[in-house]
C-alpha cells in the first residue's frame, strides 16, 4: 500500500508560503487548511491563496475545507486546480452531489469526519469518495494531542474501504512517535503539521515520518 506524506502549512510561517512549501520538496502533497471561523473557531485563508500557491508550488495540493455550506464553496476549489478537496461530513447538506461536483470539477473528493462522528455515514457512501479523512484531534488548530481512540475508526474505515481506489489520511497529531499506529491501523495517508514546520529541517522530518510509516 502506497504511503503519502503531506505537510500541513498551518505550521508553517504566513509570510513566506512559497518558500515554506520549497522546503518540503519529499511531500506527496501538500496539505492545506481553510477554515472560516465558523465551522472552526479559527481563520485562515480562501480561494485566492489556494490559487496563488498552485502558482508557485509543482506540489498537488489537498485541501481541507474545514467550513460551513461546503456544497457551495468546494468545487471552486477544485476548479481552480486542487489535486484534492476534502470537506467535513458535519457541514454537508448534500455530500454526495459536492463529492460529484468536486470529480466533475477534475479534483479527488474527500469527506473528513470529526472525532465524535460516527464512520457509518461514510462508509455509505465510499463509491462516491476517493479519501476519507478521520480527524484525530479536534479541527481548528494545529498542535494538538493525537486522540488514540480514532484508532478504532481508521480499522473499521480500512476494512469498509477493500480494494476501493479511497484514501485514508489521519490528520492532527501525526508525528513520529503515532505514524505508525495510524498505518498499523489502516490509514496510507499522513497529515503533518507541527511535526514538519516545527523542524530545523522540515523535508528530513518528511523523509523520516515515510520511513517510520513503510517500515
Ligand atoms: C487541524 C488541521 C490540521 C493541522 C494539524 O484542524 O486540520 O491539518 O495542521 O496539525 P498538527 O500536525 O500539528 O496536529
Ligand atoms: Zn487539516
Amino acid at each position: 500500500m502506497a504511503v503519502r506524506i503531506e505537510p500541513s502549512i498551518l505550521s508553517a510561517d504566513f509570510t513566506a508560503l512559497a518558500a515554506e512549501v520549497a522546503r518540503i520538496p519529499s511531500a506527496d502533497l501538500v496539505h492545506v487548511d481553510v477554515m472560516d471561523n465558523h465551522f472552526v473557531p479559527n481563520l485562515t485563508f480562501g480561494l485566492p491563496m489556494v490559487e496563488r500557491l498552485l502558482q508557485v508550488t509543482d506540489l498537488p495540493l489537498d485541501v481541507h475545507l474545514m467550513i460551513d455550506d461546503p456544497d457551495r464553496w468546494a468545487p471552486g476549489f477544485a476548479e481552480a486546480g486542487a489535486a484534492v478537496v476534502t470537506f467535513h461530513a458535519e457541514a454537508a447538506g448534500d455530500a454526495v452531489a459536492t463529492a460529484r461536483a468536486i470529480r466533475a470539477a477534475g479534483a479527488r473528493p474527500g469527506i473528513a469526519l470529526k472525532p465524535g462522528t460516527a464512520p457509518d455515514s461514510v462508509i455509505e457512501r465510499l463509491d462516491q469518495v476517493g479519501q476519507v479523512l478521520v480527524m484525530t484531534v479536534e479541527p481548528g488548530f494545529g498542535g494538538q494531542a493525537f486522540q488514540e481512540d480514532m484508532l478504532d475508526k481508521v480499522a473499521r474505515l480500512r476494512g469498509a474501504i477493500g480494494d476501493r481506489d479511497v484514501w485514508l489520511q489521519v490528520d492532527g497529531g501525526i508525528g513520529p512517535d503515532t505514524i505508525r499506529r495510524a498505518r498499523d491501523a489502516g490509514a496510507d495517508t499522513f497529515v503533518a503539521g507541527s511535526s514538519v514546520f516545527g523542524q530545523e529541517d522540515p523535508d528530513a522530518a518528511v523523509r523520516r515520518l515515510r520511513q517510520l510509516a513503510e517500515r
